[in-house]
């Protein structure tokens, strides 16, 4: 599968973060500012990644098509989802596959996709099933004139797509499906009051770092540490992902949790999971706050919250209330070490061994991924920084 804008980008990657976090230095500078890294992480990160493509309401009955944007702004891949009259769900490119024409402008219900140029016609499948004007063409159609088809996961009533995926959507969210399987997905219901769309002027991975520690809230978030209990707050480590596992102080609200559950007996009072590299799922006793962080330039990034609600009588209670007050925090300080990473004087950090280990994590995936496959470190590995 075709990657977007694919093609030689101009910078060699040779930042490395030791593996042992406890002598390890964090990501240099040069990382967050340099626009020929911004440009390969698009391609080596964000295209080769499982992308968020929104929830699937509407293409919920056999004839419906959706047109959707993958990563506007950064990936900007127009793609198609499309259910056939047989209830198949597919990913498809939303560009004809003719002269490039966008297909599908909004959700609507149809038998074939008409591309409104010059015609050509396609089957809910991707099959190219007619075209005007073609008669004296040899070999045709042939299999570049069908529209191709995206690897594409359903969880969760949510869509995910990736255009040419390091690994499988499992190996991203098993372990998520797995400690949650008790969790009553299908019970989720969008509510659109709780949605909102922050412009933050950070780069992208400032904010993922931010969320990925919790050394930062008794400091940064007073309101949301009186709920927390964070002598006991813990980090989980996955292959592409992490948790990090909030009790709740005596009192506040936290889940009802079925012996099922691997954390029965705690009290819990979030799951902040966070899947490479960009997507964070918080689920709160009263439902799961959808947290997307798109690149828009390298001091530029959007962060899209969705709310979806299970127990609408819990969502002023406990660590998943005042979300837009601990927003207002995180964002303040990702845009001071925006402003500080150009300091002359200031290069790379360390990490706490106790309360950064997530941060190292992901800086680890980060080399991973962006030292692959041109560079003298083989994939899986980032050696020691010299
Ligand atoms: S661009 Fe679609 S038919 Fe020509
Ligand atoms: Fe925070």
């Amino acid at each position: 599968m075709p990657s977007a804008r694919r093609g030689p980008v101009a910078v060699a990657f040779d930042f490395a973060i030791d593996p042992d976090v406890t002598q390890a230095r964090t990501l240099p500078s040069a990382f967050y500012l340099d626009p020929a890294v911004h440009a390969l992480t698009r391609e080596r990160v964000f295209a080769r990644t499982w992308q968020w493509l929104g929830d699937l309401g509407d293409v919920a009955v056999p004839g419906s098509l959706s047109p959707r944007a993958m990563l506007p702004g950064h990936l900007d891949e127009p793609l198609l989802l499309a259910r056939d009259g047989g209830g198949e769900l597919r990913c498809l490119s939303n560009v004809c596959t003719h002269r490039g024409n966008l297909l599908v402008a909004g959700p609507c219900r149809a038998e074939q996709i008409r591309c409104s140029y010059h015609s050509r016609r396609f089957d809910l499948a991707g099959r190219m099933t007619f075209m005007p004007g073609f008669e004296q063409a040899k070999g045709f159609p042939g299999p570049s004139d069908h529209l191709p088809r995206v690897p594409f996961a359903a969880f969760a009533g949510q869509g995910f797509a990736s255009l040419d995926p390091a690994a499988p959507f499992d190996a991203f969210f098993a372990d998520l499906r797995s400690r949650l399987a008790w969790l009553p997905f299908d019970a989720l219901r969008h509510d659109p009051a709780r949605d909102r769309d922050f412009e933050v002027a950070a780069h992208w991975a400032l904010y993922v770092e931010n969320y990925l520690e919790g050394l930062h809230i008794p400091f940064l978030h007073p309101a949301l540490n009186q709920v927390l209990d964070m002598e006991r707050y813990s980090y989980h480590l996955g292959r592409y992902d992490s948790l990090q596992l909030a009790l709740a102080r005596d009192g506040d609200a936290a889940f009802a949790l079925p012996p099922g559950s691997p954390d029965h007996g705690q009290r819990v009072a979030a799951y902040y999971w966070w899947v490479f590299p960009n997507l964070m799922l918080n689920f709160y006793p009263w439902g799961l706050s959808l947290n997307l962080v798109q690149p828009l330039a390298p001091d530029r990034t959007r962060v899209s919250f969705r709310g979806y609600v299970r127990s609408a009588d819990l969502v002023a209670s406990g660590a998943g209330a005042a979300l837009d007050q601990v927003e207002q925090e995180d964002e303040a300080a990702v845009e001071a070490v925006q402003r500080g990473l150009r300091s002359r004087l200031y290069d790379r950090g360390r990490y706490s061994p106790s309360h950064e280990r997530g941060v190292h994590h992901f800086h680890r995936l980060l080399c991973e991924f962006l030292a692959a496959p041109a560079t003298t470190f083989p994939a899986g590995e980032c050696s020691t920084s010299s």
